[in-house]
């Protein structure tokens, strides 16, 4: 078993955890299911699938979703009345689960392709070929996407602050136009295919004694502003440039999104209220969802999805996996060591995925779309995060691409 160095990431997690586990009134367990594979200057995982050609055979019963390659069995018609079935891509899951997504899915996210750094890496210099083809192939599937995300404090390229000073009026001025002109062109080319927004990712401390992620937590956007204004205003933008192409097209598809939401939903609440108060308009929140086996509990993630409900938003699970590790057992990083992926492991991690849809099923006119992280278990983050090359089984089909008990479970009920 191999042991990587911790990642800057890994580390700024582990020391907002520790302090946040000391101030939390939930689980204080931290975790971390909630962090990011990619390093905190932007590099973008490779995530490609590596296994051969799906093996899930086309749906052949009859079609509910309109998609001719969904037979009645498959996981979105079995949804059909609750909620869009969405999962996490890059170009490369087209060469190598096309079949599955083609056959389960109906709804799609690109797992990095429509970040900034991915879409313009310089000012200027867009390259939209992933997200085109990804784009490209929901539209020819009938399939609609979450357009994932217009800002975040990593996978941000530099340019955006360069020759920048913080809490300059004149350069937040600069800053806002480039943000603008970035969310715009976005917007534009990609409205017709994207039925919700993450317009803002992982604004929140991850420090339960803090409210927003600052300059100390990556954040450039809150150091720039010197403030969380910076989400106000990507709201106002992309609510503009839906309207501006389409008068009441924004209605509904502007989200929140962030880990850990059972630990942060008070302060995601408030962050969002604070966003409608100013004129900004916010519909729904995004609950990552990278959770463990044994951690929030199902009915902690109830009662927060309850709270979100009572508070006047929409929900979706947007980026949901089940790891096997914990990692934080009593605060700080104790790497757990790999584990064979048993039958009895795969038992019980489909028991969790079933609880977890009985979950949202109950809550089906809240919960607008249920996505997962990736497809199969060769090509997730998390055999990366936060051990690089330990083995992890968060998704539905194996590492050859099968379907695990957990397809099952979730499909039976
Ligand atoms: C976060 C981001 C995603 C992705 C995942 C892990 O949750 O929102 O884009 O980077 O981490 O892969």
């Amino acid at each position: 078993m191999k042991f990587s160095p911790l990642s800057r990431y890994s580390l700024s997690l582990l020391l907002a955890l520790s302090v946040g586990a000391c101030s939390s009134t939930t689980d204080p367990m931290p975790t971390a299911t909630g962090g990011n594979p990619a390093s905190a200057t932007g590099g973008s995982p490779s995530l490609e699938g590596t296994g051969g050609a799906g093996q899930v055979e086309p749906g052949t019963g009859g079609a509910t979703t309109g998609n001719p390659n969904q037979g009645a069995d498959s996981l979105a018609n079995k949804y059909a009345d609750y909620f869009p079935i969405g999962t996490a891509i890059g170009q490369g899951h087209l060469n190598t689960v096309k079949e599955i997504i083609s056959s389960e899915f109906n709804h799609i996210t690109a797992e990095n392709a429509m970040k900034a750094q991915s879409l313009q890496p310089t000012e200027g210099g867009w390259n939209f070929t992933e997200a085109d083809a990804i784009a490209d192939f929901a539209r020819a599937e009938g399939m609609m996407m979450t357009g994932h995300t217009l800002l975040w404090h990593r996978q941000a390229p530099a340019w955006f602050f360069s020759g920048l000073t913080a809490e300059n009026p004149a350069d937040l001025e600069t800053l806002k136009t480039r943000l603008k002109t970035h969310i715009d062109t976005v917007v534009d080319r990609y409205a017709d295919v994207v039925d919700n927004w993450d317009v803002v990712n992982e604004a929140i401390s991850d420090n339960g004694s803090k409210d927003y992620r600052d300059g100390s937590e990556g954040s450039d956007w809150y150091a720039m502003f010197g403030s969380a204004d910076y989400v106000y205003w990507a709201f106002k933008y992309a609510q503009e440039a839906l309207e501006a192409k389409e008068p009441g097209s924004s209605a509904g598809k502007l989200y929140y999104n962030d880990y850990n939401v059972n630990l942060k939903v008070d302060r995601i609440i408030a962050l969002c209220d604070e966003v409608r108060a100013k004129g900004g308009q916010v519909d729904g929140i995004g609950l990552q969802a990278h959770v463990r086996v044994d951690w929030p509990s199902t009915a902690e993630l109830g009662a927060t999805i309850q709270k979100i409900v009572d508070a006047g938003y929409k929900v979706k699970i947007s980026e949901l996996d089940i790891t096997l590790y914990n990692d934080y057992p009593s605060g700080t990083l104790e790497a757990a060591p790999e584990i064979e992926f048993t039958a009895e492991v795969e038992q019980t991690q489909a028991t969790r995925y079933a609880e977890l849809f009985e979950l949202f099923r109950s809550y089906k006119d809240d919960i607008t779309s249920v996505t997962f992280w990736g497809v199969s278990d060769d090509a997730t983050w998390l055999d990366n995060e936060p051990v690089a090359g330990r083995d992890n089984y968060p998704l539905l089909f194996n590492d050859a691409h099968m379907p695990k008990a957990a397809l099952g479970a979730i499909k039976n009920f």
